[in-house]
C-alpha cells in the first residue's frame, strides 16, 4: 500500500539517522549525503532546530527524501505530513500511533522490540519495522528469533550499529536496511565536516554489494 515504506528503505542499504542543532546545516548536510549516495535520511524530533532543517531539506533539497524520526505522538506524525515528510519513524509503537498511521497514508515504520510490540504492529497493517535498540536489545540473535513466527516483517534495524557491524546486519535476509547515526554524528555536523559525512555515506551506501 502507500503507506508501506519498503521501497523508501530499499532505496540503500544505511538510513542515516541526523540529530541536527542549527538548521542552517540541514542543506549542506543534505546535501553530503545524496552525493554520497544515501538519499532517504531520518531527521529525529529531538531537537528545536529539527523541524525547520526537515522543512528546509524539503525546500532546497529535491533528491533527499526526508523522513521524520523520534516520531511518539499522533500529533508529531501530523507534522510530518503537514510538511511534507515522504515517511516516518518512531523508536517504539503505541496503540494511538499505529492507530493514527494506520488512518493516514504517510508511509510509516513503527519500532519493536518485543513479540508483542510485533504483534501489534502486524495486527495494524504495519510490516516494516525499526528494531530499537538493535545491539542492546540481543543484537542479531535477538532479531533471528523474533523473526520465526513473523515471516511477513522486514526491519531495518538501528541502535549500536556503525562502520564495522554494519554489514553482519545486512547479511540476515529480514534486514531491509539499517540505521544509525555513525554517517553523520552531531560532532561531524556541527563541524560542518561535510566531505567527511559524504565519504562515511559512499562507503555505506556500497555496503551491500560489499
Ligand atoms: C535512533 O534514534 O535511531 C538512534 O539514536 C540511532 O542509534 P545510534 O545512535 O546507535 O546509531
Amino acid at each position: 500500500s502507500s503507506k508501506d515504506a519498503r521501497a523508501l528503505l530499499a532505496l540503500a542499504p544505511v538510513i542515516p539517522v541526523i540529530t541536527i542543532d542549527r538548521a542552517s546545516d540541514a542543506v549542506p548536510l543534505a546535501r553530503a549525503l545524496v552525493r554520497g549516495g544515501l538519499r532517504a535520511i531520518e531527521i529525529t524530533l529531538r531537537t528545536d532546530a529539527a523541524m525547520d532543517a526537515a522543512k528546509t531539506i524539503i525546500a532546497e533539497v529535491p533528491d533527499a527524501i526526508v523522513g521524520l524520526g523520534t516520531v511518539l505522538t499522533p500529533a508529531d506524525l501530523d507534522r510530518a505530513k503537514q510538511i511534507g515528510a515522504a515517511f516516518a519513524v518512531s523508536p517504539g509503537c503505541s496503540p494511538d500511533l499505529l492507530r493514527a498511521a494506520a488512518a493516514g497514508d504517510l508511509p510509516y515504520v513503527p519500532g519493536i522490540q518485543t513479540a508483542s510490540e510485533l504483534m501489534a504492529c502486524v495486527n495494524a497493517g504495519f510490516d516494516v519495522v525499526k528494531f530499537f535498540p538493535a545491539v542492546p536489545a540481543g543484537g542479531i540473535a535477538a532479531l533471528s528469533s523474533l523473526a520465526g513466527p513473523f515471516p511477513s516483517v522486514t526491519y531495518c534495524p538501528t541502535g549500536g550499529i556503525g562502520e564495522t557491524n554494519a554489514a553482519e546486519w545486512l547479511a540476515h535476509p529480514k534486514v531491509i536496511a539499517v540505521g544509525g547515526s555513525w554517517i553523520a554524528p552531531p560532532s561531524a555536523v556541527n563541524d560542518g565536516a561535510w566531505d567527511a559525512i559524504e565519504s562515511c555515506a559512499n562507503t555505506a551506501s556500497r555496503l551491500r554489494s560489499a
